[in-house]
């Protein structure tokens, strides 16, 4: 996989988003705020980004640093949290900014596996944020990744069937640059790559995949049969 045309795509192409680093920080080696990187990441699950970016401009306004996210009551957040959906997120949100501040001082553990110890943190927003924040040299691998990926490779079964095998894959193409690249592969799947479209000939992995060449990459990722 081309991680450098993927890389130098997402240079011109990235989504300007509320919780990104602008291009022209990140050329200044500016990373981004796991604050903000982890209440974007808890709130994009299971919600869109186009839904999710007011509430993420409340929250910042409200509550601009983990301190005062862990100082809040716990009723202000979920009346804020209200719309976004599974409360159960938001109290995790509460019990996470409350431990990143008793346990470490209001700074989040810079590793994939020092964040996976807070409460709401899995495998997936670990990952993203070590990535993201810290440039950690690891998969991150959601639900969009997986169909580009299964285009890209041209899987031959369902994705729940090959996992591993994909996650191997990704893993063996994370460049230096790590967080750019999972937030490009994340803006592939939102728009070049989507479910019902494949925008091939503008997107940076289609020298090498395989679906683009058979001709009709929408068949992928195949459906498991229940
Ligand atoms: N979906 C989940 N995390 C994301 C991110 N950092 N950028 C864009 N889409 C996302
Ligand atoms: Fe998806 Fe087409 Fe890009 Fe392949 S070339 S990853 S099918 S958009």
């Amino acid at each position: 996989m081309d991680a450098a045309a993927v890389l130098a795509w997402y240079d011109r192409h990235a989504r300007d988003l509320p919780w990104r680093v602008s291009p022209s920080d990140r050329a200044r080696g500016v990373h981004a705020d796991p604050y903000r990187v982890w209440l974007s990441e808890v709130m994009l699950q299971q919600t869109t980004v186009a839904a999710v970016q007011k509430y993420f401009l409340r929250f910042t306004h409200l509550w601009p640093t983990v301190f005062d996210l862990a100082a809040a009551p716990l009723d202000a957040v979920l009346r804020e949290w209200a719309g976004l959906g599974y409360y159960a997120r938001a109290r995790n949100l509460h019990a996470c900014a409350v431990a990143v501040v008793e346990r470490h001082g209001g700074i989040f553990p810079q590793t994939s596996e020092g964040l996976q110890t807070l409460p709401g943190i899995g495998a997936y927003t670990s990952a993203a944020i070590a990535a993201i924040c810290f440039d950690e040299r690891i998969a991150v691998l959601d639900g969009n990744l997986d169909r580009v990926l299964a285009r890209y490779y041209a899987l031959d079964v369902p994705v729940r069937e090959a996992k591993d095998e994909l996650r191997a894959a990704l893993q063996q193409n994370v460049p230096e640059r790590s967080g750019d690249f999972a937030q490009a592969m994340m803006d592939l799947g939102a728009t070049t790559c989507a479910p019902r479209a494949a925008c091939c000939l503008i997107c940076p992995l289609q020298p090498d995949c395989r679906a683009a060449r058979e001709g009709e990459p929408v068949f992928y990722p195949i459906k498991p049969v229940k």
